[in-house]
């Protein structure tokens, strides 16, 4: 009997997973170490019963339907699954996965390093000593910045990770965590502590203000001026979700006029950030290039858990971890 055919967008996928696959499957993996192009992708995808793909890539309509009917298997190597069209996947009953729990606590870390990073000032302080700028030894008001104790921070998006970057910031002493959700009451969170309100008011009450939430219609652009002129002119604002939640103009602007303190961003519009972008030219912004889940191990398990999806399916079992579809 042949063997189930699998296509792999990427050949940096960790070579645990690959040996995962290839145990059961034949694997084909595009070659090179680049995300992939659409013709190759319509090409690679054509006859294959699953598809693992990462999150640079868009899945819609044309992709599953060039793969042909007997494509039973969508695994993407990432907790955002706004690439793939998955009314589409539901309307020819294709599971589709991501890699949730695997990658939590390094975003939560990330996310974290991120809110001090931008409150304290870090790298502009660790510039100023290159830059030439430490001119005396110590000066009362100079680099100052604000840390977590005492701050109210206001998590948009009370899922896992949310709760993860809930439970490091308690320690630092915050004297209140907000949230806004879809979904609320958000137990865990308010066993916690959190207190749910509207956007709108957490917006006006944060020091600290995170963006956790997944990319949907409802979410996109959400940080807009709007969003941003309620804020204090002290408000840190961090995401690590998807840049497409923020209106980078209108955050442009409030960070040029100081409508709001600072800023860290893991996550933009587009990706890669051109480096000449408006935002760059910005010193209260911190940007990194989408290294929220950046550890090789937990790379390595969100490959594993895609494969493992994928297996499962093959198999005629339910994926690990299936996302809703439609
Ligand atoms: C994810 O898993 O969706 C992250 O954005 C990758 O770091």
């Amino acid at each position: 009997m042949s063997r189930p055919k699998v296509f792999v967008t990427r050949p940096g996928v960790p070579q645990e997973a690959i040996d995962m696959l290839k145990e059961k499957c034949e694997v084909e993996i595009y070659s090179e170490d680049k995300p992939v192009e659409r013709d190759a992708l319509l090409k690679g995808i054509q006859g294959k019963d699953a598809l693992f793909c990462l999150l640079t890539d868009t899945i819609d309509k044309a992709v599953i339907e060039a793969a042909g009917p007997q494509l039973k298997a969508i695994a993407t190597m990432s907790v955002g699954y706004d690439h793939i069209d998955t009314k589409e996947c539901k309307a020819r009953n294709i599971p589709v996965s991501n890699t949730p729990d695997v990658s939590t606590d390094s975003v939560a870390e990330l996310t974290v390093t991120l809110l001090l990073a931008a409150g304290r000032r870090l790298i502009d302080a660790a510039a100023a000593i290159k830059k030439g700028e430490w001119v005396y030894s110590w000066s009362p008001v100079w680099l100052c910045g604000q840390g977590l104790t005492g701050a109210t921070v206001g998590i948009v998006g009370m899922g896992r990770i949310g709760q993860g970057v809930m439970r490091r910031i308690l320690p630092f002493g915050v004297s209140k965590v907000l949230y806004f959700d879809v979904f609320h009451p958000i137990k865990p969170a308010e066993e916690m502590g959190a207190e749910y309100v509207e956007f709108e008011e957490l917006a006006k009450r944060s020091d600290f203000i995170v963006a956790m939430c997944n990319l949907s219609e409802e979410t996109r652009n959400l940080f807009n001026k709007k969003a941003f002129d309620l804020m204090k002119p002290t408000a840190v604002f961090v995401n690590t979700s998807r840049g497409g939640v923020v209106n980078q103009e209108d955050l442009y602007d409030a960070l040029k006029n100081k409508k709001i303190r600072a800023a860290g961003l893991d996550v933009m519009v587009p990706e890669p950030l051109p480096k000449d972008h408006p935002l760059t030219t910005l010193d209260n912004i911190i940007l990194t290039p989408h290294v929220g889940s950046a550890e090789m191990s937990v790379r390595v398990n969100m490959a594993k858990l895609a494969a493992e999806n994928i297996l499962a399916v093959l198999d005629g079992k339910p994926m690990v971890s299936p996302v809703p579809l439609g």
